[in-house]
């Protein structure tokens, strides 16, 4: 093939330059530009084609091959990906260093290779780093395919009857089309763009590893993501051993679907009785805890939220937050100061969600008040008492989504009472007799029920 040239494309307003530049000469813009390969018309396979359009043809006489789903072995990870591996198609699993993005891959290529021709491409890692992690995770790897390199120009000649292709990182491959280092922009969507080529023409699965950057997004272009049919994202904390993965695209199912998997030293196992991970067992025992059955996906999962509350030393107080939006947690300690006389504004605080969960949702609102509340006046909350709603800045509590699957989730774990919001109160009446359940209307009503000899 003959070699393509280049130019470099700015990402704000589409100009061209020969050469790379630091500023767009074009909109001043600074770090715009990126390298794209451009070939001459005439080696264009798309131009003849061009007059030789296929003619338009009713939808309904349109045929296409039924696909099975795979299983990958992990049933988790089938779960998030719709019910399964759908053949030739592309998942991104993206995540944090360390969290075990090779290593639920290579057990999962382990898997597939029982059945299925299996190539393991390996540009991060060696082979033998790579074998040493099959052996510790004891994977039956006898059929599995392995190559180290990062130039993919020559990656299709290895594909021959290869079904399944896992890519060690997309950030570390590159083409060589492009003269820029691999992990650039340009690379990454040049390197995607030719991986979904031979995905799509050789109905080949690919899964490919990418790298998130320090704010926690997929590192390169946003091309990459719109070329994924799936793109999957590992979170947890690194110290922890719970991780949960997550689809945020999904072309083949619902992408409200979360996995929940531990790491042990025998690799990533899938977690299918999650109840009660998240809690721990001193609960109830100090002040400064709360619980708050917190909706992830599709599942309902009881989670833990502690805080400590300490005296300022010196100059502005603190406030730390783990598993909680900062800005959220700012807004909660003024509401509490103004609404319920709470003065947090010499002390420091901070915040942790159990098992590194984050908590998103605005519904674990009335959880950190409680947690809060609890830490500010040195009484613990009851260790069978739950809460769950939205804290508004007048200090009303807000109805929230999924009220009755909360209150299940409450009721299967023991829970003996749950302060919900007034408004979500119609829809969960019927559990009155399993669980005790608050309706408050006012963050000072939670307090008064929580403790009653502050109130
Ligand atoms: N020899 C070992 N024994 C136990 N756990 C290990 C060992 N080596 C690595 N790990 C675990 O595996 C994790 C690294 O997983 P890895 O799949 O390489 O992460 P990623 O590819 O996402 O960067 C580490 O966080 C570590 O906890
Ligand atoms: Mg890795």
């Amino acid at each position: 093939m003959a070699k393509t040239s280049t130019v470099f494309v700015c990402s704000e307003c589409g100009a061209t330059s020969p050469r790379w530049l630091g500023r767009c000469p074009s909109c001043g813009k600074y770090n715009t530009l990126a390298e794209e390969a451009v070939t001459p018309i005439a080696q264009r396979p798309a131009a003849k084609s061009a007059f030789t359009l296929p003619r338009a043809q009713r939808l309904n006489s349109v045929t296409y091959e039924k696909y099975d789903r795979v299983s990958s072995g992990i049933s988790e990870f089938d779960t998030v990906l719709g019910g399964g591996i759908v053949p030739g198609s592309l998942v991104l699993l993206g995540g944090d260093p360390g969290i075990g993005k090779s290593t639920i891959l290579t057990q999962i290529a382990a898997n597939l290779s029982q059945k299925h021709k299996v190539l393991y491409f390996s540009a991060e890692e060696s082979c033998s780093q790579v074998k040493m992690r099959a052996e510790r995770l004891r994977l039956k790897y006898d059929d599995l395919l392995i190559l180290n390199g990062n130039c993919i120009d020559g990656l299709e000649n290895e594909l021959d009857g290869v079904e399944y292709c896992v890519i060690d990182s997309v950030q570390a491959i590159y083409t060589d089309d492009l003269s820029s280092s691999s992990g650039s922009v340009g690379q990454v969507r040049e390197c995607a763009t030719k991986l979904m080529r031979l995905a799509k023409s050789r109905n080949i699965t690919f899964f490919i590893i990418g790298h998130v950057t320090k704010e926690g997004a997929l590192a390169g272009p946003k091309v990459l993501e719109h070329i994924m049919d799936t793109v999957l994202y590992f979170e947890g904390e690194n110290q922890e051993n719970y991780r949960i993965l997550r689809a945020v695209k999904n072309r083949f199912g619902n992408v409200s679907e979360v996995g929940v998997f531990e790491m042990t030293g025998e690799g990533i196992e899938a977690v299918s009785d999650y109840s009660g991970i998240f809690l721990s067992e001193s609960r109830g025992q100090e002040a400064g805890c709360s619980v708050t059955p917190s909706q992830t996906g599709n599942r309902c999962m009881n989670v833990e939220i502690q805080t400590l509350i300490a005296r300022t030393g010196y100059g502005t107080p603190r406030r730390m937050s783990l598993g909680v939006d900062y800005n959220k947690l700012t807004l909660l300690l003024a509401v509490l100061e103004k609404r319920c006389g709470l003065r947090f504004s010499d002390r420091d605080v901070y915040v942790n969600v159990m098992g590194g969960i984050k908590l998103t949702e605005p519904a674990c609102d009335l959880a950190v008040c409680a947690a809060l509340a609890s830490a500010y006046l040195d009484i613990p909350v009851d260790k069978y008492t739950a809460a769950f709603g939205e804290v508004g800045l007048t200090g009303e509590v807000r109805a929230v989504q999924y009220a009755e699957k909360r209150v299940q989730e409450c009721v299967k774990m023991g829970f003996k009472r749950v302060l919900i919001p007034a408004k979500n109160m119609k829809s969960v009446s019927k559990y009155a007799d399993k669980i005790g359940i608050v309706p408050v209307l006012y963050l000072s009503t939670m307090i008064k029920n929580l403790f009653p000899k502050e109130g």
